[in-house]
């Protein structure tokens, strides 16, 4: 491991400092090189929310300090300090972590004659402390060095899962963990090296409604009250809801505690000492497949409070308590080449191509570089051999470079667009195609279009062929297509061409929100689209808004209102054409206020829905149909409506079962969204 700290920048310069100190012999010296990396990387991961080295790397760097001096005080802290110019909170109660292991032989050391536990996953995301005060949300902070974390009071309120009243009035510190859905993810993910550091930089976002955007999650795992207020509220919660039968005395009472106050805490699986490999293989094989975030491992606690008080804690982590960690998917494997993709906003981004490789059953050729900054941190040229890692079904990163191949230095940064040649822009870490007819801008762009507009009998292969035959150029043209333009395609047949045509004539009425998103508007999400469209009803009324309107509707910030006003102008000669050959822009009906559940009028509204499973169509259809008709998409919980569970669903069914949750498919979910005419495509 520092053979390669010697070879970044950054670290270089803290490798000399820890040369140049002058311990009394060679171990002295290696403690405090440890003792100076162990605090670089505590400070990038606690306070910077970023990593450099995997969990693993940072635990042998731990492993090996406590093997040469095992008193060491930085094994014993917990985190680093807050980041200075963030307000700061002291917890009255500290923030402990947890103690780790590797192997089920090392669990039953840990569990010694204890035999009830209760697991959860493992959150991979930013733990919090929030602080309720008769049942009121007063202030919400990081954990920080555990004793005083960041005030993220107020971003934290813009977090969905998180109540603002609690359902009974208690006193009390509720923790957990905010995290990122990987398929939120996919949107940050040219920004952000992984969810975990995407949920962090989202909470620490200085415009909280900028969090609020970002649709994080949060799901608590433990409950902080004073053992009077349990008594209290336990009683209270007795009388109140039918089947919570008075399990103070179990930490599986207190997650059933949290759910009933309204913070919904993380699965939560009661098993004995012989069951625990069994769970965590379940958890383990799950991450790839079932679970929607990340986990890096099980949490395993003693189930009864009693015995947690007589096993204690140490300064770092309780006793009756310890996480059980995956092991990561990495291999190894050489680079072959580094090609830059162009989004359809103009964004290059580095993909590794790689020699292919098999990890964890998947077998893995490429992997995404993120932007030009991580090129220059990790080093990497063509030819190297790398260290890469999947998490979970996210696409792999490439971790560090393990051997250089014959090319010295990073590969080089593009002063051009690789695609058109035309000049590149730095906009942060971000490189830019500024030419807005790059070819592959444009059919980026017209796969959008055509993606969000549900034009999916044109798909990417077909529009590129109508672009390399001029037939398509902007979205206006699709509207412009005769089936004679088909039928010179391969396995395009007149039945086919009629239908593709067909489709897309009857898809000339658009939603105002789903336009706006189809338009490609930088930065601009359906979710902001949506809101924009609420409030302003027309496009021509959001054409006419003042930036100080929009930034007026929630969640939208001074740089999506810039984008809308500006390309909106840009574009408005295209939505010009395509209302002239026939698109219509349907008007948000209504007060421009949200609508409310019945008034919306519309067939799903106020109802929930979880979608897992193999289905038909793309998840993303479905979810379209059910947010258009007034429902809500949501991960899966108790309070769920319905459950549409397609072919090999898995946990989420035997869960929705067991709590009662309506299951459907998703031809009922089409019958009840009033969609079956159309059919279901092929
Ligand atoms: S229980 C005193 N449960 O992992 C510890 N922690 O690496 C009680 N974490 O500090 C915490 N998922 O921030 C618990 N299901 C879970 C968790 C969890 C993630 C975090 C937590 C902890 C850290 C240790």
């Amino acid at each position: 491991m520092p053979k390669d700290v010697k070879s970044s920048k950054k670290q270089g310069r803290l490798f000399d400092f820890v040369r140049a100190s002058k311990g009394n012999g060679p171990e002295d010296a290696r403690i405090r090189e440890l003792e100076e990396l162990i605090r670089y990387h505590n400070d990038l991961y606690y306070a910077k929310g970023t990593t450099e080295i995997t969990d693993e790397e940072y635990d042998r760097l731990r492993d090996e300090l406590e093997g040469l001096d095992p008193e060491n005080p930085l094994l014993g802290e917990v985190g680093a300090a807050p980041r200075e110019e963030a307000g700061k909170i002291e917890h009255p109660v500290e923030l402990l972590s947890l103690d780790k292991t590797h192997s089920y032989e090392d669990v039953v050391k840990w569990a010694k004659d204890v035999d009830d536990f209760v697991v959860q996953p493992k959150l991979d995301g930013l733990a919090v402390s929030i602080y309720y005060e008769k049942g009121h949300y007063r202030y919400a902070a990081t954990r920080g060095d555990g004793r005083i974390g960041e005030d993220i009071t107020e971003n934290v309120r813009y977090i969905g899962d998180v109540p603002e009243r609690l359902r009974a009035d208690a006193t009390c510190h509720i923790r957990g963990e905010i995290f990122m859905r990987r398929s939120v993810f996919e949107a940050f993910a040219g920004e952000f090296s992984n969810p975990r550091n995407a949920a962090a930089g989202s909470v620490k976002q200085k415009d909280p409604r900028v969090t609020g955007e970002r649709k994080l999650n949060f799901y608590a795992y433990s409950l902080v009250m004073e053992p009077e207020e349990l008594v209290r509220i336990e009683e209270m919660l007795t009388g109140n809801f039918q089947g919570f039968d008075g399990i103070r005395d179990r930490e599986r009472g207190l997650m059933e505690m949290l759910r009933l106050l309204g913070a919904e805490p993380a699965e939560v699986v009661r098993s004995d000492l012989a069951s625990l490999p069994e769970v965590f293989e379940r958890w383990d094989r799950g991450r790839a497949y079932d679970i929607e975030f990340e986990i890096d491992g099980i949490v395993i606690k003693v189930n009864d409070l009693s015995l947690q008080q007589e096993m204690g804690a140490t300064h770092h982590h309780p006793r009756w308590a310890v996480a059980w960690k995956f092991t990561a998917q990495q291999a190894s494997t050489r680079v072959s080449g580094i090609r830059w993709q162009v989004s359809r906003t103009g964004n290059l981004t580095p993909v590794a191509e790689l020699e292919t490789v098999n990890l964890a059953g998947a077998n893995i050729s490429r992997s995404t570089l993120h932007n030009a900054d991580e090129i220059l941190r990790l080093g990497v040229n063509v030819g190297d051999e790398v260290l890469i890692e999947r998490r979970g079904d996210v696409i792999p990163k490439v971790i560090r470079v393990l051997k250089k191949g014959s090319r010295e230095g990073p590969a080089e940064i593009p002063g051009i667009c690789p695609r058109c040649g035309a000049e590149v822009e730095k906009e942060n870490v971000f490189l830019r195609c500024t030419n807005a007819n790059c070819s592959r801008r444009i059919l980026k762009q017209l796969v959008h279009f055509a993606d969000v507009t549900d034009l999916e009998t044109v798909g990417p292969s077909l529009i590129e062929k109508l672009y390399h035959k001029g037939l398509l150029s902007i979205p206006a043209d699709f509207y412009r297509l005769q089936v004679e333009d088909l039928l010179p395609f391969e396995k395009v047949g007149d039945v086919l061409a009629a239908k593709i045509i067909r489709n897309i004539r009857r898809r000339r009425r658009l939603p105002l929100a789903r336009f706006l998103t189809a338009l490609g508007i930088n930065h601009l999400g359906e979710v902001m689209a949506t809101a924009i469209s609420r409030r302003f009803r027309t496009l021509d009324s959001i054409r006419n808004a003042t930036r100080e309107e929009l930034v007026d509707v929630d969640g939208v910030g001074g740089k999506i209102a810039d984008a809308v006003l500006g390309e909106l102008e840009e574009k408005w000669s295209l939505v010009e054409e395509m209302r002239a050959l026939g698109v219509v822009i349907e008007e948000v009906e209504g007060t421009g206020e949200e609508p409310g559940e019945e008034e919306s009028g519309l067939p799903l509204a106020g109802n929930t829905f979880c979608i897992t499973g193999t289905l038909e169509r793309p998840r993303k259809f479905y979810e379209d149909i059910i947010r258009e008709n007034g429902g809500t998409v949501k991960g899966i919980s108790r309070s769920l409506d319905y459950l549409v569970a397609g072919e090999k669903a898995g946990s989420k069914l035997e869960k929705a079962k067991n709590w009662g949750v309506k299951v459907i498919d998703e031809d009922e979910l089409m019958r009840m969204a009033g969609r079956t005419e159309e059919g279901q495509g092929e």
